[in-house]
C-alpha cells in the first residue's frame, strides 16, 4: 500500500535494506518503471507500508516485511524435513536458528542428502514449490547397475509412475553409475521411483541445485543465509512461469543435459 507522505517509510529505502543495490541504485529502478506497489507502477519517492505492500520488481515479488530471513541447508542424511517428527528423529528446523521460526521449502525425504531452503517468507516459498513456475532442481543420484542410453533417453522423455508420466526431465550420466537429473516437478519421491522405473534403485541421492542456488562448500549440516544476489535470482526463479523456463518452452529437455 502506497501511504501518504509523512507515514511508511521511503521505497527506495526499502528496496535497499532488503539488498536490492544501493539507495541510488534502487532510484533508478523506480524511475525506469521496473517498480510495482499493490500491482502500480511506483513513483521515485513514494512512502510504502511494509507489512502490508506487495512490491515486485521486474514482475519478481520482493519479501520486505521486516524479520524475513532465508537460509540454505545441507541436509544430513537421517535428518526429516518436517517442523516436529512423532518419532523424535533429527529435524531440518533443529539445524538451523529457531528464531524467527521458519520452514522448509518443498521436501526432501529422509535419506536424501543436498540443499535446502529454509524460509518464514510464504509467498516465496509457495512460488518456488508451485510446478507452474518451473523453478527446477538438480539431483545427482548414484544408482545400481549402469544405465544405458536408452534409460537415460526414458528419463529425459518422462516415464510412467503411478501418479501419471512425469514431465520431461534433464539426464545425463555424469559417471558410469552417478546420474544427474534436474526435474521441475516435486512429486513425492519423484526422483527415485523415475529411477527405479528405468531400472536402476537409487542407492544415493543428493540435491546439488535449487534454482539458481548452488554451495558446493556447505558442510553437510551447516547453513547460511541468502546473499543479495542470490534473492535477487530466485526472486527472478520464482516469477518465471514454466511456459518461459528454458527446459519447457519446446516441451523437451535441452540437448546438452
Ligand atoms: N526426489 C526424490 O526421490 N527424493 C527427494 O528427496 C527429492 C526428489
Amino acid at each position: 500500500m502506497v501511504v501518504p507522505a509523512a507515514d511508511g517509510e521511503r521505497l527506495q529505502k526499502v528496496l535497499a535494506r532488503v539488498g536490492l543495490g544501493s539507495r541510488r541504485v534502487c532510484e533508478e529502478l523506480i524511475g525506469e518503471g521496473r517498480v510495482t506497489v499493490d500491482g502500480a507502477v511506483a513513483e521515485l519517492g513514494c512512502r510504502v507500508n511494509v507489512e502490508s505492500a506487495r512490491i515486485e520488481v521486474d514482475g519478481a515479488p520482493v519479501g520486505v516485511r521486516p524479520g524475513l530471513v532465508y537460509y540454505l541447508l545441507n541436509k544430513p542424511a537421517g535428518v526429516v524435513t518436517t517442523a516436529s517428527d512423532p518419532h523424535d528423529r533429527p529435524t531440518v528446523v533443529d539445524l538451523v536458528p529457531d528464531d524467527p521460526r521458519v520452514f522448509p521449502v518443498g521436501r526432501l525425504d529422509a535419506q536424501t542428502e543436498g540443499l535446502l531452503l529454509l524460509t518464514n517468507d510464504g509467498d516465496l516459498a509457495h512460488r518456488l514449490t508451485h510446478p507452474s513456475f518451473g523453478v527446477d532442481k538438480e539431483y545427482l543420484a548414484e544408482v545400481e547397475g549402469r544405465p544405458s542410453p536408452a534409460a537415460v533417453r526414458r528419463l529425459r522423455e518422462g516415464v510412467v509412475l503411478e501418479d501419471g508420466r512425469t514431465a520431461p526431465a534433464r539426464a545425463v550420466l555424469v559417471e558410469a553409475s552417478v546420474l544427474r537429473i534436474t526435474i521441475h516437478e516435486g512429486r513425492n519421491r519423484q526422483v527415485r521411483r523415475m529411477c527405479e522405473a528405468v531400472g536402476h534403485p537409487v542407492a544415493r541421492l543428493v540435491r546439488t541445485r535449487i534454482g539458481p542456488l548452488v554451495d558446493r562448500s556447505l558442510a553437510p549440516g551447516s547453513h547460511r543465509t541468502l546473499v543479495a544476489e542470490e534473492m535477487q535470482a530466485l526472486r527472478r526463479a520464482g516469477a518465471n512461469r514454466a511456459s518461459e523456463a528454458p527446459e519447457t518452452s519446446t516441451g523437451r529437455p535441452p540437448a546438452d543435459r
